[in-house]
């Protein structure tokens, strides 16, 4: 075979090649050992010194050339097998939500999460507590003694007494979270505490377990008009509405004093609630200065610090902003009303992306 013939036809498999296990044999049956052109290399000794010159010199080149073609081919199909990698393990994020998507996100989560930022946005962190309480957390240290009244309205649910006497409740309230915020942080203490809360009671507007958000704000000064700037910012965020008129009733709560419940404005147009229009009242929350009782059950020297609370029912809230008429049906799981009530999983509430 002539030289130029074994050149062409080296370097056709080179060329088809089709990945490198068999680009790396054609190299071997080429330039290994005993691959062709070294067969062709050990056949110069035989020659007379004038065709050894020549034909060696000629070997040499295709060598140079057969190398030369294999590293281009092997970057080549390297790069192919990279590309074929990044195409198979490729991520479309541009693909849109699945349009089937079923489940739905439960008004009270929304409402919870809208809650969380906006106080979030003004300072507030997150406080939890357990949802089965001692008579400490739940009464005692909220300044409710065994033979308060305040005890009758809260319908307790009671678990079996225990050895000593004593009786664990299901949480009447989120309140007990103030007492164990107070017992394990140092003030200044600024807390939301969103949570489920227990009343043996049931009706359009009771449920025997429900849900509530507590706020407590401790510092050396913080008065009543903190309190109140407070909860305007938060009505105005959270029911999306430039202004709304509060009005500040004086009431009583044994963990606060003085205290005061706190109404909006609102009017009624075609069977719907508009907040922040017309000129009647809704009640909204509770609230009032930390009783210094109450701090000094939480360790906290009432003759320095001072601060407010207040407590707000989430699902009325939810009630409220989404005209949801019914507060059991919350805790129904009707799949009918989920997908009418629902919101979209993704449509994350935020302050500057919108909350509903
Ligand atoms: N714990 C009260 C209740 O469940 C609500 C409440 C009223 C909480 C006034 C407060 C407050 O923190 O200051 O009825």
């Amino acid at each position: 075979m002539s030289l130029s013939t074994l050149a062409q036809e080296i370097l056709a498999e080179v060329a088809s090649a089709a990945d490198e296990p068999q680009l790396e044999a054609v190299r071997v049956s080429a330039l290994g050992k005993k691959g062709s052109i070294s067969e062709r290399m050990k056949s110069l000794g035989a020659m007379s010194p004038e065709e050894r010159k020549e034909a060696g010199a000629a070997l040499n080149v295709l060598k140079d050339k057969v190398a030369e073609a294999i590293s281009v081919r092997k970057t080549y199909l390297q790069e192919q097998a990279l590309e074929q990698r990044l195409a198979s393990e490729k991520i479309d994020v541009t693909l849109p939500v699945r349009p089937q998507q079923q489940g739905t996100v439960h008004p009270v989560s929304q409402v919870w999460e809208e809650v969380v930022q906006i106080f979030g946005d003004l300072g507030f962190s997150v406080a939890e507590g357990p949802h089965i309480e001692d008579d400490f957390h739940n009464f005692d240290a909220l300044n409710i003694p065994p033979e308060h009244p305040a005890r009758q309205e809260h319908d307790t649910f009671f678990f079996n007494e225990k050895p000593d006497g004593s009786r664990m409740v299901l949480r009447t309230h989120t309140s007990p979270v103030q007492i164990r915020t107070m017992l394990s942080e140092k003030p200044p203490i600024r807390i939301i505490a969103p949570g489920r809360t227990f009343r043996s009671d049931s009706d359009m507007t009771h449920t025997p377990m429900f849900n509530q958000i507590e706020g407590l704000v401790i510092d050396e000064t913080t008065t009543l008009g903190n309190l109140k700037w407070v909860l305007a910012e938060f009505c105005k965020a959270f029911f999306e509405v430039d202004d709304v008129k509060m009005r500040f009733r004086a009431s009583h709560f044994p963990f606060t004093e003085p205290s005061m419940e706190v109404d909006i404005n609102y009017a009624r147009e075609g069977g719907k609630l508009i907040i922040g229009h017309g000129d009647k009242w809704l009640e909204i929350l509770g609230s009032g200065m930390v009783h210094p009782a109450v701090l000094q059950s939480g360790g906290i020297d009432p003759g320095k610090y001072q601060g407010f609370a207040f407590g707000m029912g989430l699902d009325r809230i939810a009630m409220l902003k989404y005209g949801i008429p019914d507060l059991r049906a919350f805790f129904e799981a009707d799949l009918r009303w989920l997908r009418h009530y629902g919101f979209r999983a993704l449509q994350v509430p935020t302050l500057v992306g919108g909350l509903s």
